[in-house]
C-alpha cells in the first residue's frame, strides 16, 4: 500500500528546522559525503558540530571549507576516530566527553563498503562488519549516558542495502570465512545496525529513557563510498551509472538530519527517499523488510557484539 508522506508532497526538508542554536551534535565520518553536507546543513542552523573522522588531514580541508562557507568562527571541531580500532573508539570517547557534555544526537554515519579483497580491522574483525556495525555499537555504548543526561537522539544510518544480501546475520559465520563477496558483507553489516538500532530503540522505551533512536538512509547518492578499495566492476558503475541515477550528497543528507531534529517522527520506522524504488526524492517513510525487526537476531546480535567489543551494556 502506497504511503502518503506526512511532511506533504516535497516531503521532510531542512526548512522544518527553526534555530539549533545551543544544540550540539556529534557525527562520525563527516569529512565526506552525506555526513559532511550535515554538518553544513546543521552550522547553517547555528548548531555545534563535533566531527569524529579516521583522517587528521582530510579533517582539516573539510572544516577549512567550512570556515570559508561560515566564518571562521563555525562552531565545528574534530575528534579523531578510527572505527576500525576498538581502542580507538574508546579513546575518541573520553576525548569527545572531555570536549562536552551535551550530545543532542550522535548521528552514526561512517562507513566502509564494496570492500572487494575481504579485509580484516586491528581487532580481528570483517571490516565491514567492524568498522560500520561494531565500531559504532561500541561508541554508542560509551556515549550513552551523556546522550541521555542531554535528552538526546542516536540516529544509526543504514542502507537499503541491508534486504540485498542474505537478509540474515551470519551467526555462524559472522567474519565470512566462507563465501566471502563484497556485497553480502556490506548488507551484513548494514543490516546489523539498523537491527541494532531498532533493538536500542526497544530496550530505550522499556527502560523509559530520555533518548530518541532512529534509523534512515541516504538513498543512491553521490559521495565517496565506493572507492579504490572496490573492484573494478563497481568503481566503473559508480563513475558511470550512479552519478545519473542517484541524488546529490546534500539530499542524501536529509534522512539523518532529520532523524538527529524532527519531532514528528515514530519508532520502529525507516526513514529515507521515497521515489523510485526508495532511491532518490522527497524524504519520508520507507517500506521495511521484516529481516531488520527480527526480535530473535537482534538478542543474538546485541550478546555477540557485547562479546566482540567487551562491553556490556546496562540497559
Ligand atoms: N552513498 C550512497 O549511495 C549510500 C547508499 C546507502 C547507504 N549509504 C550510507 O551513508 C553513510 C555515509 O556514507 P557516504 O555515502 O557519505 O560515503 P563517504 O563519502 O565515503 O563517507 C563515509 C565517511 O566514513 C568515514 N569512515 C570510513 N571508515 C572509517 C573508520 N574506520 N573510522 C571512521 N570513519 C570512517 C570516511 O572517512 P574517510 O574519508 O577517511 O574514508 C568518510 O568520512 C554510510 O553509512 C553509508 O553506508 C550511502
Amino acid at each position: 500500500m502506497k504511503k502518503t508522506n506526512k511532511f506533504g508532497r516535497r516531503g521532510w526538508t531542512p526548512d522544518r528546522i527553526s534555530s539549533l542554536e545551543g544544540k550540539t551534535y556529534v557525527i562520525t565520518g563527516a569529512n565526506s559525503g552525506a555526513g559532511f553536507e550535515a554538518t553544513r546543513i546543521l552550522l547553517k542552523k547555528g548548531a555545534s558540530v563535533i566531527m569524529m573522522n579516521r583522517s587528521i588531514d582530510k579533517s582539516n580541508v573539510a572544516i577549512s571549507e567550512l570556515h570559508r562557507e561560515f566564518g571562521r568562527d563555525a562552531k565545528v571541531s574534530l575528534v579523531v576516530l578510527d572505527l576500525a580500532s576498538l581502542q580507538s573508539v574508546r579513546e575518541a570517547a573520553v576525548n569527545l566527553l572531555g570536549k562536552t557534555s551535551q550530545i543532542d544526537a550522535l548521528i552514526c554515519n561512517a562507513a566502509i563498503a564494496q570492500i572487494a579483497k575481504k579485509a580484516l580491522t586491528i581487532d580481528g574483525f570483517e571490516s565491514q562488519l567492524g568498522v560500520n556495525h561494531l565500531g559504532h555499537f561500541l561508541l554508542c555504548s560509551l556515549l550513552f549516558e551523556c546522550i541521555e543526561k542531554s535528552s538526546g537522539r542516536i540516529v544509526m544510518v543504514g542502507s537499503q542495502g541491508y534486504k540485498m544480501g542474505e537478509k540474515r546475520i551470519r551467526f555462524e559465520d559472522i567474519n565470512y570465512e566462507q563465501d566471502y563477496t563484497a556485497w553480502n558483507s556490506y548488507a551484513q553489516s548494514k543490516l546489523a545496525q539498523m537491527i541494532f538500532g531498532y533493538e536500542l530503540q526497544r530496550r530505550v522505551a522499556a527502560a523509559r529513557k530520555e533518548v530518541v533512536v532512529q534509523v534512515c538512509h541516504p538513498g543512491a547518492s553521490r559521495t565517496n563510498l565506493i572507492n579504490e578499495t572496490a573492484s573494478l566492476r563497481d568503481r566503473i558503475l559508480s563513475r558511470t551509472i550512479l552519478p545519473l541515477i542517484a541524488q546529490s550528497a546534500e539530499r542524501g543528507a536529509w534522512p539523518e538530519v532529520m532523524c538527529a531534529t524532527e519531532e514528528e517522527l515514530e519508532s520502529q520506522k525507516f526513514y529515507g527517499p521515497t521515489k523510485r524504488a526508495e532511491t532518490v526524492g522527497p524524504v519520508g517513510e520507507c517500506s521495511l523488510d521484516p529481516c531488520a525487526l527480527d526480535e530473535e537476531a537482534a538478542k543474538e546480535l546485541w550478546a555477540l557484539s557485547e562479546e566482540k567489543v567487551g562491553y556490556k551494556w546496562s540497559i
